[in-house]
């Protein structure tokens, strides 16, 4: 726990660490998958609105309940709310909730690991798309090669967690960063020169108002949630480190619109270079796996590029994995009295087996269905449609409704130093509006 708690010493270090967090295979792998499953624009605007509007309000109220108590998910709505048993069932289904997504984020970030393996042979170097498509088609359908580098990525957050160096990842991700932005922006004007490319670009931006019906309400508020690390007490715990005088309005405003850029400049590197090579907008893992290597084969440097991108997305899907973990983590130390190490090492042991299936569950003609889906779509649908959205929708009502507004009056505005004049309109958003917008997007899931 203190490795965290040490490296929060600077503004700049949480901003980092949240950051951190946020940024990830949700951005460049997820957000394409959804937005072109999605009608492109329609999605891009309502994922906007979202975040605005409900994102925002909902991290800070994770910020506030963690620092408040001090404590993670599960002891922090027990100390909140002292006496009465069913809010810590919110932080109950976090802890549940974070890791089931690992299981689901550890299968992604195995094909990642894979993908940086053969940029570093240069294997990518003139495949035409038919033979990246098959090679990646193939790489499902092993049983091995998945397994061993889903099995290197949750060693490497294990690892990374107990030893406690999250510091040293942060030091470097504070630099790292900013690099893969670079590297985005460079991919961005290189797909928005192709040809083809205004059909992309028009496709992702341009809003058909008409395209926006329940379906595409909940995934956006699902995508936003999980894109910005929300909803399964991350940032509850990593609020729980955040320092008294920290303004928690501009970490939250920083940590918010870095993760959106991120998304959006995926967006914009991936749309346009997909339609130039005819893969279509809903073609899912495709997006990223198949359309990014192509890319990287027409740049001049593009082997450069190409490691150095999925070097650097592996250390952002870390950074990622090392926050999920940490919440199963600290529940088991803070609440079952585990040692850290033990701690680690069963969450570690849980997430690499349902890791495993999930990944087993991709095999054509697959056994492993529940419900018609698969192990792996069934824990990315379960968590981010239900879990991620019901507990977000219940920490924004504890906030607005059971949490005492002196109380978070005194947290927002850090006993009345900072953030006096928001203080009003942000509690009147947490109490009315975002609860009830989520609450209708809920609902429209169910209307057909
Ligand atoms: N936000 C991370 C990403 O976009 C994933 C994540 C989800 C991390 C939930 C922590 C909690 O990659």
């Amino acid at each position: 726990m203190s490795s965290i708690k040490e490296s929060f010493g600077s503004k700049f270090g949480i901003i980092a660490a949240a950051a951190g967090s946020a940024i990830g295979l949700g951005n460049i792998y997820r957000f394409p998958c959804e937005a072109g499953a999605n009608g492109g624009g329609a999605f891009f605007i309502v994922y906007l609105t979202i975040v605005l509007l409900m994102g925002l309000p909902l991290m800070l109220s994770e910020f506030i309940i963690g620092r408040r108590s001090g404590k993670n998910p599960v002891g922090a709505f027990q100390a909140l709310a002292p006496g009465s048993k069913g809010w810590g069932i919110i932080g109950y289904l976090g802890v549940i909730g974070s890791f089931l997504i690992m299981a689901f984020y550890c299968t992604v970030a195995g094909w990642t690991i894979d993908a940086l393996g053969k940029s570093i042979i240069n294997y990518y170097h003139g495949l035409d798309k038919n033979a990246i498509l098959g090679d990646f088609n193939n790489l499902m359908n092993e049983s091995w090669q998945p397994i061993l580098s889903e099995g290197i990525f949750v060693f490497l957050t294990a690892f990374i967690i107990i030893k406690g160096v999250t510091k040293g990842i942060e030091k470097y991700s504070k630099i790292l960063m900013p690099i893969l932005l670079g590297i985005l922006i460079i991919l961005g004007i290189k797909s928005l020169t192709l040809e083809g490319a205004s059909e992309g670009i028009s496709f992702f931006l341009k809003p058909d108002f008409s395209k926006i019906t329940g379906k595409v309400l909940i995934s956006a508020l699902g995508q936003a949630f999980f894109s910005l690390s929300l909803g399964m007490g991350c940032l509850i715990t990593y609020g729980s480190y955040i320092a008294k005088n920290d303004n928690l309005t501009s970490t939250a405003f920083a940590v918010c619109i870095s993760d959106t850029l991120i998304a959006v400049l995926a967006g914009i590197v991936i749309f346009p270079a997909a339609f130039s090579f005819g893969i279509r907008p809903e073609a899912g893992n495709e997006l990223a796996f198949v359309t990014l290597p192509m890319l990287f084969d027409q740049m001049t440097g593009g082997y450069f590029f190409c490691l150095i991108f999925f070097l650097l997305l592996t250390i952002a899907a870390l950074t990622s994995s090392i926050s999920l973990m940490e919440v199963p983590v600290l529940f088991l130390t803070e609440q079952m009295h585990l040692s850290r190490k033990k701690a680690t090492i069963y969450s570690a042991i849980g997430v690499f087996v349902l890791c495993v299936l999930s990944s087993e569950s991709l095999h054509d003609g697959t056994p492993l269905k529940l419900f018609g889906l698969n192990i792996f779509s069934l824990l990315d649908t379960l968590t981010s449609k239900f879990l991620l959205t019901i507990c977000g929708l219940t920490t924004v009502i504890f906030v607005g409704w059971k949490l005492k507004k002196e109380h978070f009056y005194d947290e927002y505005t850090n006993s009345g130093t900072v953030n006096m004049g928001l203080r009003k309109i942000i509690y009147f958003i947490i109490k009315f509006l975002a609860p009830v917008a989520i609450t209708v997007i809920l609902i429209t899931q169910f209307i057909k």
